[in-house]
């Protein structure tokens, strides 16, 4: 009887507004299956880059001013690129979403000169290649770097073969195809500089570790690898590492290369007890890698690796980048 009583108050209080919540989803729905086809429609009817109108063009520019950017770099962003569409997705209008992606770009090229720049010195454009960008999605730093490095010692790979193509075709650099199992990764370049930017902090443990021992296997005897990680204190976690299976590919309904496997590409979040293990297992010294922290995008962490003696510290000052404020 007790218990008839409780579920009826139950019912009483929280009856009303759950029975509104899904009357609003019933409303909801049509609604939004109507935009999802008309996002299809879009991407299946929209040239194969995203369309720069003069606002768009006059943001390119002022952005090409301020950072002091080669004139003619090419500027071409493919539609499947899921780096512009995340700011599309936040709201950002298309001069805006431009500027923050080249604001990115210009991002990308202050980490990499000045981690080269640590590494080999004041001439390092003369020797911090071959260089090669792992995870590279669309080629926001390679549209920057073949001005400050010779295109036919870049390399880039990624597992979206369009992604590598755009990047051949546009940029000029060497295109790897990637593959989701590490150990068919395969090249016989022995890479100066390896970067990967933003893929460890997609990849659950197992493929942590095997991605890093494969990239540490093609670096040459003098190379370094750098990579990025979100630390676990973003969320607060005690753990040594979080997967959670939720990524950006996973919101775009329409682009045809978002990965889909939620078992090799969600978010992780590390600790740097984890790191260190993992870099351990590489034979490297506890001495030989540096950790910057949350230098990426003013969130993920930088590991430098060194096959020889480390070279890094904190000397070196990297730039915060809100493309907002310009
Ligand atoms: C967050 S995006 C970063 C892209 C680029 N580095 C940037 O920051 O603009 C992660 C990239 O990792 C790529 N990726 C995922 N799994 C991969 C794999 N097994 N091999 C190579 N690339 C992979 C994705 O296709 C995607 O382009």
């Amino acid at each position: 009887m007790l218990k008839n009583l409780l579920k009826k108050i139950v019912l009483a209080t929280f009856g009303p507004p759950v029975k509104y919540v899904i009357s609003q989803m019933y409303i909801y729905k049509p609604v939004e299956e109507r935009f999802q086809f008309l996002e299809t429609m879009l991407q299946d009817a929209y040239p194969d880059e995203w369309v720069i109108n003069e606002r768009s063009a006059e943001e390119i520019e002022r952005i090409k001013n301020i950072f002091d950017l080669p004139q003619d770099f090419n500027t071409g962003i493919s539609k499947n690129d899921l780096m512009f569409r995340f700011f599309i997705q936040n709201n950002f209008s298309f001069p805006e979403a431009f500027k923050a992606y080249f604001v990115r770009s210009v991002h990308f090229l202050d980490m990499i000169s000045k981690i080269a720049e640590k590494k080999w010195g004041k001439n390092w454009q003369q020797q911090a290649y071959p260089f090669l960008d792992f995870a590279s999605g669309y080629g926001a730093l390679e549209r920057l770097l073949v001005h400050y490095l010779p295109a036919n010692q870049i390399y880039t790979s990624d597992i979206k073969k369009k992604g590598v193509d755009f990047q051949v075709e546009k940029f000029g650099v060497n295109g790897i195809y990637s593959s989701f199992t590490p150990e068919d990764f395969k090249t016989d370049v022995r890479f100066k500089f390896i970067f990967v930017g933003s893929l460890f902090s997609h990849l659950p443990e197992d493929l942590f570790t095997r991605w890093l021992k494969v990239l540490h296997n093609h670096l040459h005897e003098d190379g370094i690898l750098a990579f990025t990680v979100h630390d676990t204190s973003i969320i607060n976690s005690p753990e040594d590492t979080v997967y959670l299976t939720a990524s950006e590919d996973l919101t775009s309904n329409v682009v045809e290369d978002a990965i889909r496997k939620k078992e090799s590409y969600g978010t992780m979040y590390v600790n740097e007890k984890y790191v260190k293990n993992e870099i351990a297992k590489l034979g490297v010294a506890a001495n030989q890698y540096y950790r910057y922290e949350k230098i990426f995008c003013n969130l993920q962490d930088i590991y430098v690796v060194n096959k020889q003696a480390n070279v890094f510290d904190n000397s070196i000052t990297f730039n915060y980048y809100d493309s907002t404020k310009y």
